[in-house]
């Protein structure tokens, strides 16, 4: 079975209050937050205050997905939040000293990768990741369509684990659907992010029950 982590850049944001009391009813694992600088990414998205706003709303466990150039000068403030705090690999910080930055305001690590990222250029930081992120479509836009070339490097990350007996989650985003999603948890994915997906759909709470269900 699948953790979910619904990603609200799928939202509509004047309802997400009430989508978040949804998720929180059917106990999705966690909720995934893209935070988008316009300069990692050729996207802005929203940080802090609103971050702010739906912590205090809501006991779902945040996710936070950091798109943002230099991350390790954000740590701190996101870290308020964060149960999972993810950055990428490519966006130009120190990855041991921005683990560790994580790690030394309790919150979990989880190390993101591009498309174009091969999964081998991490393994040498899996000891200090509780969670390993796969990017599934270009970061910057929901919407977009799954890149099957995810799924082999969820079971290269797959395969180095258990071979090193290494216990991080493997999470999936970008472009999953019920049939992506079914094949990213065969090829070793343990949380799924899904937005435009779950929240087109016409009853929130039974697509999200689905999802949990993979
Ligand atoms: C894209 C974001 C994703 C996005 C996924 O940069 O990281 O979390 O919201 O959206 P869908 O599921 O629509 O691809
Ligand atoms: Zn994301």
């Amino acid at each position: 079975m699948a953790k979910l982590s619904p990603s609200i850049l799928g939202c509509d944001y004047l309802e997400l209050g009430k989508a978040c009391k949804v998720l929180e009813e059917c106990s999705t694992d966690m909720l995934h937050l893209d935070v988008m600088d316009g300069i990692f990414v050729p996207n802005i998205s929203f940080g802090c205050p609103v971050i702010d706003s739906i912590k205090k709303h809501t006991s779902i466990p945040l996710d936070i997905h950091l798109m943002i150039d230099r991350p390790l000068r954000y740590i701190k403030d996101f870290a308020k939040y964060a149960d999972y705090l993810g950055f990428h690999y490519e966006a130009g910080s120190d990855i041991n000293e921005t683990l560790d930055a994580i790690h030394s305001f309790g919150c979990k690590t989880c190390l993101t990768i591009k498309p174009n990222t091969k999964a081998e250029a991490i393994f040498e930081y899996l000891p200090k990741c509780d969670m390993v992120l796969v990017m599934s479509v270009e970061p910057g836009f929901g919407g977009q369509s799954f890149m099957p070339s995810a799924l082999d490097k969820l079971r290269a990350l797959k395969a180095e684990c258990l071979e090193k007996g290494l216990n991080v989650l493997l999470e999936v985003d970008g472009g999953v659907n019920e049939e992506t999603g079914k094949l990213c948890v065969e090829a070793g994915a343990d949380v799924l992010v899904v937005g435009s997906a779950l929240f087109k759909a016409e009853s929130l709470s039974e697509k999200a029950k689905e999802y949990m269900a993979l």
